[in-house]
């Protein structure tokens, strides 16, 4: 595409069938806001300019396009009239010549390849606009697309205004419209206010094109591109959709996944081929599986990477900042954050370890638990290579275990240990022979009392 591309995304609207404080588009969606999907969506088109329509009152929403996508520049409409209403308050941001592409903050399951037909579309016939069409299974609630006899475009009839034919058989409207940036103005000044809503219509500019003689296309998309999300049953919906296209994407890649539809992804998941995702694992974002990485079932993932061989779970929780490089093993009801396992450590049962270095082949028994914070500030745990700490270890940081030394089980290590030292931090042992029925006798003399 040779020509400049201006992306306007509409999301003023105020989203109350949410029923929720979170502003609609900031909802999440598969560890992603709405809007940020559709951002990506934006920024992957190569656009020369991307302008968000917010209503006043967003700052939260302005503040996350900022965040996700820096190139975007924020349009106010005051108050919200409507879709045209909404491209009219973008008009000075998008460029002047080439194509504008409208999308909806709210609708987040459009692909770059239907975007890039649609503007083509437009370029290729010479039109002033062109439409994305689809054919859900449940047509209520979108406008209809009217054509003439020779099956032209020359109208959007909202569902309210429509016939019972047209209805019935006319091709929905998903909302995606491209148009071009050199006659955008002329149509936008003549679209009216609709007295019934007092909104302006984007939809209007297909018949106003067509008035001028200029001519309107359209081309029929995918019809799940076009489900929007205004509820939260809406969202959910959505969301399984794209969970079905990332995990398909992973399958293909060659990622091993025995039970694909128990495994809840991230946008960004990343998995080598040949690692191995067992059953109910929930991924937040940021994480990335080494080919040969096992994450074992009912474990939670964020931010985390495992190296080849290395094995998560089953029931292990990785935090952002877990790094397992390979080999190492983090085992059932263990908790890891911001911190490194080194080649082949083991944390195989019980244990949480913050803010820390676990050196290579350094192995945490069973209830090891790093102390990380003091109620004031966190603080590191570093364990040198080979070290193996006994136990039910509680590890207060800031501390460091030598290299090779030895941590007794049921230690509270409160200093420093050398490398090869044997450290034993906890009350001396002492048996007292036979002292345990005269202890049982004084038991029963006093519940017998
Ligand atoms: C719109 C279309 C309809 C189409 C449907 C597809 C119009 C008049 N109708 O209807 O033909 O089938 O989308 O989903 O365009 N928005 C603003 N500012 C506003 C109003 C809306 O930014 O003043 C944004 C919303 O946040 C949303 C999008 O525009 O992202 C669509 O608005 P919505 O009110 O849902 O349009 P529909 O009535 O569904
Ligand atoms: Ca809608």
């Amino acid at each position: 595409m040779s020509e400049p591309l201006s992306v306007v995304i509409l999301a003023a609207g105020k989203g109350t069938r949410m029923r929720n404080a979170l502003p609609k588009v900031l909802h999440p969606l598969a560890g992603l806001p709405l809007i940020g999907h559709v951002l990506r969506l934006a920024a992957g088109l190569d656009p020369a300019r991307i302008v968000v329509v917010l209503s006043p009152g967003m700052d939260e929403v302005a503040k996350a396009v900022a965040k996700l996508e820096p190139r975007a520049a924020i349009a106010i409409q005051d108050p919200p009239m409507g879709t045209g209403h909404a491209v009219m308050a973008a008009r000075d941001a998008v460029a002047a010549e080439g194509s504008v592409l409208v999308l909806y903050g709210d609708t987040p399951l459009v692909t770059a390849a239907t975007c890039r037909s649609l503007v083509e579309a437009r370029r290729e016939a010479g039109a002033a606009v062109a439409v994305l069409g689809m054919q859900p299974q449940d047509p209520s609630g979108y406008g209809r697309l009217r054509a003439d006899g020779d099956g032209r475009l020359v109208a959007i009839v909202e569902e309210r205004h429509a016939d019972a034919a047209l209805r019935r058989d006319g091709v929905c409207n998903s909302g995606l419209m491209a148009l071009d940036a050199a006659r955008i103005g002329p149509l936008l000044d003549a679209v009216p206010l609709r007295p019934e809503k007092q909104e302006y219509y984007l939809t209007d500019v297909v018949h106003l094109a067509v008035e001028r003689g200029w001519s309107a296309s359209w081309i029929e998309g995918p019809a799940v591109e076009g489900l929007g999300v205004n509820s939260q049953a809406q969202l959910a919906e959505v969301g399984g959709l794209l969970q079905q296209r990332l995990r398909t994407a992973l399958l293909e890649a060659g990622v091993i996944m025995p039970a694909p539809e128990t495994v809840q992804l991230a946008w960004d998941t990343a998995a080598a081929p040949g690692a191995l995702i067992e059953p109910y694992v929930v991924f937040g974002p940021g994480v990335r599986l080494d080919a040969g990485a096992v994450v074992h079932a009912f474990s939670h993932l964020e931010g985390a990477s495992v190296a080849a061989g290395a094995s998560v779970g089953p029931f292990a929780r990785l935090r952002p900042g877990a790094v397992l490089e390979e080999a190492a093993r983090v085992g059932n009801f263990v908790e890891i954050k911001g911190a490194r396992l080194g080649k082949g450590a083991k944390a195989n049962h019980l244990t949480y370890v913050g803010d820390a270095e676990i050196g290579a082949g350094a192995n945490l028994g069973a209830g090891t638990i790093t102390c990380n914070y003091d109620g004031f500030a966190k603080h590191r745990t570093t364990v040198g290579r080979d070290a193996f700490v006994g136990s039910n270890t509680a590890l207060v940081a800031p501390v460091t275990v030598g290299d090779g030394a030895i941590v007794a089980a049921g230690s509270t290590v409160t200093r420093d240990v050398p490398d090869d030292a044997l450290a034993v931090a906890r009350g001396r042992q002492e048996n007292l022979p036979g002292r345990a029925p005269r202890m049982r006798e004084s038991f029963r003399a006093r519940r017998g009392s």
